[in-house]
């Protein structure tokens, strides 16, 4: 662990070992040029605790990236539970209750929110201890926010933005795509993209989940080991990251990556390996910020109208995006960054007000 902190460009990292669950939390806390470290709070197993913490880090900066390019003035960071298994419902209780009370302790530091793993119940438990560092509980009356949908409408949107960019029109009539993953943001993304006329190829892990999916809207079950060979328009990964890899690109028979994952390139050349390959690329932080815009909206008191219409402009960011990455004939990634890099440069040049 030693060596992954000393090499991360990251601010801080809390840790916390929760002995009576044998669970690991991390929080990476990543940047907070733009402001405190908000993101969500993933539940997993992982074979090592270190890799928890490299998947905090990782996920951390995903998340710097993702509240720039929306332009919201909030910072990176991710809290990771490395649990060692399913826990049962009241080991579950206590561990999101310590992890609440480690939110409380760092006064807002970071602000935690669902993410895979955890659901908007588990948020209201977190809320226990902590509920002003916790995004989606106590909006409206009792009502709890599950960022799911917001984040398949800002998907939706960017395969559109691709499907556009690539075909010469945004209709997906007929258009297969292949969603990996029908949890909370595969399936709600799944059902818009089958209302729009697409055909669709579902993949989960959870063999039975994806059989019942694909009955209810007339798609088809590709099976895990088969989704990177799959012939479809549109791959739309949305479960975990990392499945963009030298060892996957080169199986690819899709025109457009388009999904909710966080982190889906292994390495940073992947990029490069789609662009060879002529796979054009979406970057995830830019399609999947729905659920990061919705949050902190709501929070506030804003309008569902007012949210939606705000997730939307997703669409306009792709699309300039690609055309710009089209000028530049490189990998929208580099585009998108840019949008990252001037958000950031342009906050370290305000002049930091005094406090009265
Ligand atoms: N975990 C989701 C994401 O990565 C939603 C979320 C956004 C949760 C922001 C908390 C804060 O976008």
């Amino acid at each position: 662990m030693r060596e992954l902190i000393e090499n991360w460009d990251g601010e801080s990292v809390v840790i916390s070992y929760h002995a009576p669950t044998d669970t690991w939390i991390f929080i990476a806390i990543h940047s907070t040029v733009l402001g405190p470290a908000n993101g969500g709070c993933r539940m997993r197993v992982y074979d090592d605790p270190e890799d928890g913490l490299r998947d905090a880090m990782r996920l951390a900066e995903g998340m710097t990236h993702k509240w720039a390019g929306i332009g919201f003035d909030i910072g990176g960071g991710k809290g990771v539970l490395a649990v060692p298994g399913p826990l049962d419902p009241d080991a579950r209780r206590q561990v999101l209750h310590h992890f609440g009370r480690l939110l409380r302790s760092l006064n807002g530091a970071y602000c935690t929110g669902e993410d895979l793993g955890t659901t908007p119940e588990d948020m209201a438990t977190i809320a226990e201890e902590a509920p002003e560092f916790v995004h989606g509980v106590g909006v409206r009356a009792a009502a709890l926010v599950d960022p799911g949908p917001y984040t398949a409408f800002g998907v939706f949107l960017g395969i559109r933005a691709c499907v556009h960019h690539v075909f010469g029109s945004p209709e997906l009539q007929g258009r297969s795509v292949l969603v990996q993953g029908v949890g909370d943001v595969g399936a709600p993304l799944a059902r818009r993209l089958r209302d729009s006329g697409a055909r669709l190829l579902v993949c989960d892990t959870d063999v039975a989940l994806a059989g019942r999916i694909a009955q209810e809207l007339d798609g088809d079950v590709v099976g895990p080991e088969a989704v990177y060979h799959q012939e479809c328009d549109v791959y739309a990964p949305c479960a975990m990251g990392a499945t963009l890899s030298r060892h996957t690109i080169p199986k690819l028979r899709c025109c457009i990556v388009a999904g909710s994952a966080n982190n889906q390139l292994a390495e940073p050349e992947d990029a490069e390996r789609l662009y060879e390959r002529e796979i054009l690329y979406a970057p995830d932080y830019i399609v999947n910020a729905g659920g990061a815009v919705a949050l902190p909206l709501l929070g506030k008191g804003h309008s569902e109208e007012e949210v939606w219409s705000r997730v939307r402009r997703i669409e306009g960011t792709v699309e300039g995006i690609l055309r710009e990455a089209k000028e530049q004939d490189e990998s929208p990634v580099h585009a998108a960054r840019r949008i990252v890099e001037r958000a950031l440069a342009n906050k370290r040049r305000e002049p930091v007000t005094a406090r009265p």
